[in-house]
């Protein structure tokens, strides 16, 4: 009788300090608040703790004074300028004081400038800055449908530092035995990238190729529309990068009863389709392209370019900087020549 009475103690003890420091277990209160039409269970468990530091992770950096957009051109005054060049020159100077704050706060202007020679284009932080300008204007002004008037500056995803914290490269996974016998399609390595699940741990790649999201088959006999076992594996392993980069669950964008109908969806869903669809262009466009602009200690472990997911811009939160909008009061930024 006692020995059962300790062994279940010591049981209860150990399952308790089991669930309080593992992974996937939070201690209580978690706010439960309903996003989606009353009884459909659309709805997101926030931890107050946590908030905090978001809030404090999603501070904006000070807004430089307005410039004038009268005077010479900044075409005009200066030698080397390609992209920026209609500004006024005081705009022009403003710009290059907000990208420094964004972007080389602890660098200073000499990240990306020789200083003797400003107009010299022979460090390569200064040549991805330029296309840098280009991707944000093309952000802003052709993907209305995911970043709205919000918009995103280079401090979206840079936030003071020249590499953002949330990139990714090709990963070639760990070594396997050779043959059929050491292919895993990517299962059961407890990777981060999709919350320590058994699921494929790289789920990047459909955020660079014009990969089928699907897990549903759209017809009873296989048609050719690609549903396979494979492709749910690596459609669900994306939704768990989605989740973890905007910090909410399934329901912030799906009806749990099913998740393949848009009429059951939340709009985030939608929004969230045009997020796909932009990074894929982001990274194939402007990315991609910039391989052999970066030095080789820049690249990932098979020779690729850093590359962006939802976590670049969102950064753990549904809305990059809180919703926060930045670009509102850096207007030049979408002047940019492309
Ligand atoms: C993140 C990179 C970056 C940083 C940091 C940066 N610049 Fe620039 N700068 C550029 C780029 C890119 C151009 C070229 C723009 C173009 O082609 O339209 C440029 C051009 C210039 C030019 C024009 C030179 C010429 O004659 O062609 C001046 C002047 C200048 N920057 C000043 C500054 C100053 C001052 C700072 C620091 C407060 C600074 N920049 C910080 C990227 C940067
Ligand atoms: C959507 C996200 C995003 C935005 C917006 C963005 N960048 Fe970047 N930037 C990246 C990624 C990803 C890289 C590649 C990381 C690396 O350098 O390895 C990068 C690299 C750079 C680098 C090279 C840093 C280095 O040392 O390798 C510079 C300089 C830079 N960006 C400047 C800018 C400027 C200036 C802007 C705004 C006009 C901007 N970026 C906007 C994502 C972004
Ligand atoms: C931010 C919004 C968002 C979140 C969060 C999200 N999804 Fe999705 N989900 C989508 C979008 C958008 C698609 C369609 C993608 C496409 O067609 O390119 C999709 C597709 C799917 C599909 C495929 C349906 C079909 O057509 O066969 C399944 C299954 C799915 N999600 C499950 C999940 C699960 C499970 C989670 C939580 C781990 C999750 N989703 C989290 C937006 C989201
Ligand atoms: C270039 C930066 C950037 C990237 C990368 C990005 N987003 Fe966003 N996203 C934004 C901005 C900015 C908003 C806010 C728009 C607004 O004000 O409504 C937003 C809003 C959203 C929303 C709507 C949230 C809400 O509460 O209504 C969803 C869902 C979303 N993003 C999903 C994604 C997904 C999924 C990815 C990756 C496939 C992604 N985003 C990648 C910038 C980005």
């Amino acid at each position: 009788m006692k020995i059962a009475f300790w062994a279940s103690l010591a049981l209860a003890a150990f399952f308790g300090t089991f669930m309080l420091l593992t992974a996937g277990w939070e201690r209580p209160p978690i706010k439960s608040v309903q996003t989606g039409y009353r009884g459909l269970a659309l709805e997101q468990n926030i931890n107050p703790r946590r908030e905090a530091t978001v809030i404090a992770r999603n501070q904006l950096p000070d807004v430089i004074p307005e410039a004038s957009p009268e005077g010479p051109r900044a075409s005009a005054v200066y030698e080397n300028v390609q992209v920026l060049g209609h500004l006024s020159e005081e705009q022009f100077v403003r710009v290059m004081l907000a990208i420094t704050d964004w972007v080389s706060r602890d660098e200073g202007c000499n990240y990306c400038h020789v200083a003797e020679n400003l107009a010299d284009d022979s460090l390569y932080p200064k040549r991805v800055a330029r296309r840098m300008l280009q991707m944000t204007a093309h952000t802003n002004l052709s993907w209305q449908k995911h970043v709205r008037e919000t918009g995103v500056t280079c401090y979206t995803c840079h936030r003071g530092q020249p590499v953002p914290e949330k990139i990714w490269f090709s990963n070639p996974g760990p070594v396997a035995a050779r043959g059929p016998v050491g292919y895993r399609a990517g299962q059961n390595i407890a990777a981060a990238s999709v919350g320590t699940t058994s699921l494929p741990f790289d789920p990047f790649p459909s955020l660079l190729n014009d990969d089928n999201v699907r897990v549903i088959s759209t017809s009873a006999l296989p048609s050719g529309d690609g549903a396979s076992i494979k492709r749910t594996e690596r459609t669900y392993a994306l939704m768990m990068h989605m989740s973890r980069a905007l910090g909410q669950n399934c329901t912030f964008c799906h009806n749990s009863r099913s998740f393949f109908d848009w009429n059951q969806s939340a709009p985030q869903r939608t929004s969230a389709w045009y997020g796909i669809r932009m990074v894929r262009d982001l990274n194939t466009n402007y990315l991609v392209p910039l391989t052999p602009t970066f030095p080789p200690h820049r690249l990932g472990p098979l020779g690729d370019v850093a590359k962006i997911n939802c976590g670049t811009c969102h950064q753990g939160v549904n809305k990059p900087l809180l919703g926060a909008s930045m670009l509102r009061d850096y207007p030049e930024l979408n002047e940019v020549k492309q």
